[in-house]
């Protein structure tokens, strides 16, 4: 639900709460009352109506590095341990699970962490 959500303001950020398309509806209404702003006026308040809404995205991403922190601290109590997919006698659809696990856990781990740095 947490990495829906997350997904959720990208989306968002993305498409109708894009800096560059607010800036235009500004930019278009300013026009035709015949007042004017320069770009980086308008990105500026495009940025702060989208503000409220990504800052959702951090909220979120914080959640989910306390969940994803849970998830790697369960296997030291023995619960939910990582599979390993070089364990032998796998057949290749296991294989091919296990491996799957690891590569979306490393890529959820560095966008993370590349998230926190960014904060
Ligand atoms: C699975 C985890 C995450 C994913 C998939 C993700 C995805 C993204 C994406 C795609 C962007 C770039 C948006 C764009 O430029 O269009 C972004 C920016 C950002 N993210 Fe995340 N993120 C994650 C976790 C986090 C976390 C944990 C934090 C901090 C607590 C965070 C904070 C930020 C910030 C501050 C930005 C930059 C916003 C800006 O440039 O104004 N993210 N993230």
């Amino acid at each position: 639900m947490t990495f829906l959500l997350l997904l959720v303001t990208i989306f968002l950020r993305l498409t109708w709460m894009n800096k560059d398309y607010m800036a235009d509806i500004i930019y278009a209404y300013l026009n035709n009352t015949g007042q004017s702003l320069r770009r980086e006026q308008l990105i500026f308040l495009a940025k702060q109506i989208r503000k409220p809404m990504w800052d959702w995205h951090i909220y979120l991403g914080y959640v989910l590095v306390g969940l994803f922190s849970l998830r790697f601290l369960l296997p030291f109590f023995g619960t939910l341990k990582f599979q390993n997919p070089l364990a032998k006698n796998l057949s290749l659809k296991q294989k091919f699970q296990k491996w799957t696990y690891i590569i979306f856990y490393i890529g959820v781990v560095v966008s993370l962490v590349t998230g926190l740095i960014i904060v």
